[in-house]
């Protein structure tokens, strides 16, 4: 059983430009402590002994730059590219597709836009995976979460959802390669689109575990999150 990881990273970082921050680079080629945010993810995987490969989608403008990084880094060997599609899944779609794997391999998914994932969090989630089958990384919920409805006046609530039954979705998501292919590849057929693996996997009737996650293990989103993300990072450059 080998261990493959993917690193979607083909986004164009709408919502850091709509906050009001010029960006000339999408916010995965952003620099946190000097570093940038997707060398951070992808140096986290690598450090992962069990991790055979990781494979990158990237937009085909940008692949110049991610080589260069890639070998300004020293990351070479294990590391692939595969061009990225038109939303997140299209782009983890198109590195499923080039993954040369076994059935029962394991495939993880990563947002490269969370560049402080632990090596712990991701050994303790390919472990899920080989004991249930599939498995993500979940913040279980602190808040009292309200279901709304979204009207021209604003959000309405509708129902209060017992907080205890709820997480919040991070990566690394995965399973092993028949299920999530089969996840996909069903989700590709029926023309769903979802924002999540685990959304595609449990819509197959997938069973699929959840291993805590942590604050740190965010996504860089808006504005204001770069500077949260260099104080997780605690000034650390990783030279
Ligand atoms: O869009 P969102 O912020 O949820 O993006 C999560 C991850 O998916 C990011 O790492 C982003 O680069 C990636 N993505 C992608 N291809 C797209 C859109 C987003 O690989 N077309």
């Amino acid at each position: 059983m080998r261990v493959f990881v993917i690193i979607p990273a083909a986004g164009i970082g709408t919502r850091m430009a709509a906050g009001g921050m010029s960006t000339a680079a999408p916010k995965q080629f952003l620099e946190v402590g000097g570093v940038p945010i997707l060398i951070r993810s992808l140096r986290t995987f690598l450090s992962v002994p069990r991790v055979d490969a990781v494979c990158v989608a990237v937009r085909a403008s940008e692949r110049e730059r991610v080589e260069a990084q890639i070998a300004a880094y020293k990351l070479g060997a294990r590391v692939h590219m595969v061009e990225g599609g038109e939303n997140r899944q299209q782009s983890v779609w198109n590195a499923l597709s080039a993954l040369e794997c076994e059935d029962d391999d394991v495939v993880l998914v990563h947002d490269a836009v969370r560049p402080l994932i632990d090596a712990k969090t991701i050994e303790r989630t390919i472990d899920a995976i080989e004991s249930h089958g599939a498995a993500i990384v979940g913040m279980p919920a602190v808040d009292t979460i309200k279901q709304v409805e979204r009207t021209a006046d604003g959000a309405i609530i509708t129902a209060t959802i017992p907080r205890e039954r709820v997480v919040h979705a991070q990566t690394p998501q995965g399973a092993h390669f028949s299920l999530i292919y089969r996840a996909f590849a069903e989700a590709e057929a029926d023309g769903f689109s979802g924002t999540d693996e685990a959304s595609l996997m449990e819509r197959a009737g997938i069973q699929v575990a959840v291993v805590p996650g942590s604050a740190r293990n965010f996504k860089v989103t808006q504005p204001g999150d770069l500077e949260l993300a260099e104080f997780y990072a605690g000034g650390s450059t990783w030279e």
